[in-house]
């Protein structure tokens, strides 16, 4: 009897308590942001005689803040390490931690061992026995590798780096100090160069190329779209596809004659699962650039032109355009107790006055910035954002807690991931905007 009567609101208690982890687990399953990426990313680095104890101590402590930025495990980010001199020495096999302490104990216990610099053996043997044995490989995980140098390879790399790349493995190239030679950096590297070369003049130098580094890895791994312009791919999302603006929406007239534009009525709806356009969340940095007009009876109505909902509805990121005060807001995630933000720019009335404009926003962690064809206009401060829930909806151009379409017209509607675009990109499509940059 005493038997039972204990045991049952055990067994309820246990039950329960299986029921709200796996809820947990269901719900974090859903939350996305480049530190969940799934990816395979190897660090070869140098140990060489000229790298000297003490930097190399600098280097394992960096190994170990980028490690911090990622969630390792299986289905996350798996990391690996090769110390290279004459011969490579596999430090930290992909995918052999789960947890970030295992590894990162596993990163601070690397011995330096002093010799030459081969370079090309290095990476070849990483393709070959890092990623090449990597059990996510046929996954079709992002492979990346990040070589650092502080001298001159002794044997060819560009073969190795051909090889790598032939079997999808992402090179970065990081040279320290002025022993390294710009052309070999540029031969191990991925092109652009300008995405993919890093040079600092000194050990402590790397530290603050961390952010940015962080930023590239991320791009490889949550953006794997290409956006065509001019003579590069950008890489990003260009959201008039991804929700079918050319099936959903009429065609009209754009910017410029001969310009294509999209026109938005009440009677269409623009949704889409955000798991499929967004899978892996955004970077931490990123452009958003909208070419639009308004279109009467919108013109005093607040609304959003792109947001990101969770399943239930709420907000989690969005452009919001309220016509009434002539502002536009911003909003994205946060780790406060409704787990998001919003900023609002000052007033600015020009976007509401039924030409065509271009708004653009500068994301990063710290900030957003504001600009109105092409002119910046205000940056604004954020907190820390967080990822995102992708089992809801992204949308654009629905009134504010409403799933009604408000009515305007569209050209161009994108995210870049690399933030350099807000360098290269142009409003010259708006008639009057001089091109101002190269
Ligand atoms: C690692 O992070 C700590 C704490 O943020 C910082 O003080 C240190 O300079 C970083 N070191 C390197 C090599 O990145």
């Amino acid at each position: 009897m005493g038997y039972k009567a204990t045991s049952m609101p055990c067994i309820l208690r246990c039950m329960c308590f299986m029921l709200l982890h796996w809820l947990n687990a269901a719900q974090d399953e859903d939350l996305r942001s480049c530190r969940t990426a799934p990816g395979d990313l190897v660090f070869i680095v140098d140990g060489s005689w000229s790298v000297e104890d003490v930097n190399f101590e600098i280097v394992k402590r960096w190994l170990v803040n980028i490690t911090k930025n990622f969630q390792i495990g299986q289905k996350f980010t798996q990391f690996g390490v090769v110390q290279y001199t004459d011969d490579p020495i596999l430090e930290i096999p992909l995918g052999k931690y789960s947890t970030n302490n295992d590894l990162i104990r596993a990163m601070e216990s690397i011995e330096y061992m002093g010799g030459n610099t081969r370079t090309g053996t290095a990476i070849e043997f990483a393709t070959d026995k890092l990623f090449g044995l990597s059990e996510r490989g046929p996954m079709g995980v992002s492979r990346i590798a990040v070589v650092l140098t502080d001298g001159k390879s002794q044997d060819e790399v560009s073969k190795a780096a051909e090889a790598a790349r032939k079997k999808g493995v992402i090179l970065f190239a990081i040279g320290v100090g002025s022993e390294t030679e710009e052309a070999q950096l540029r031969a191990i590297a991925n092109k652009p160069f300008s995405t993919y070369v890093f040079s600092v003049e000194d050990y402590k130098g790397i530290s603050r190329i961390i952010q940015v580094i962080r930023q590239k890895l991320c791009e490889e791994t949550v953006c794997p779209a290409r956006i065509p312009i001019d003579s590069r791919d950008e890489k990003g999302f260009d959201i008039l596809y991804h929700l079918n603006f050319a099936k959903k929406a009429k065609k009209t007239k754009g910017t410029y004659h001969g310009t294509k534009a999209y026109e938005v009525t009440s009677r269409i709806d623009l949704s889409e699962a955000t798991r499929s356009l967004f899978p892996d969340g955004l970077p931490p940095s990123y452009v958003f650039v909208a070419t639009l007009r308004y279109k009467g009876s919108v013109a005093l109505e607040q609304w959003d032109l792109w947001r990101i909902q969770t399943r239930d509805g709420r907000p989690q990121m969005a452009v919001t355009l309220n016509g009434l005060h002539g502002t536009v807001q911003f909003t994205t995630t946060s780790h406060s107790l409704t787990g998001t933000q919003t900023v609002t720019f000052s007033q600015n009335t020009k976007l509401f006055d039924e030409k065509w404009h271009q708004l653009r926003l500068l994301v990063t962690e710290e900030d957003v910035t504001l600009y109105v064809d092409d002119l910046e206009m205000e940056t604004l401060t954020l907190e820390p954002p967080v990822g995102i829930f992708i089992n809801g909806k992204t949308q654009v151009g629905k009134y504010v807690s409403k799933e009604t379409t408000a009515p305007f017209e569209i050209q161009k509607l994108r995210i870049y991931c690399d933030p350099e675009q807000n360098n290269r990109e142009t409003a010259c499509e708006i008639p009057g905007v001089v091109r101002t940059k190269i």
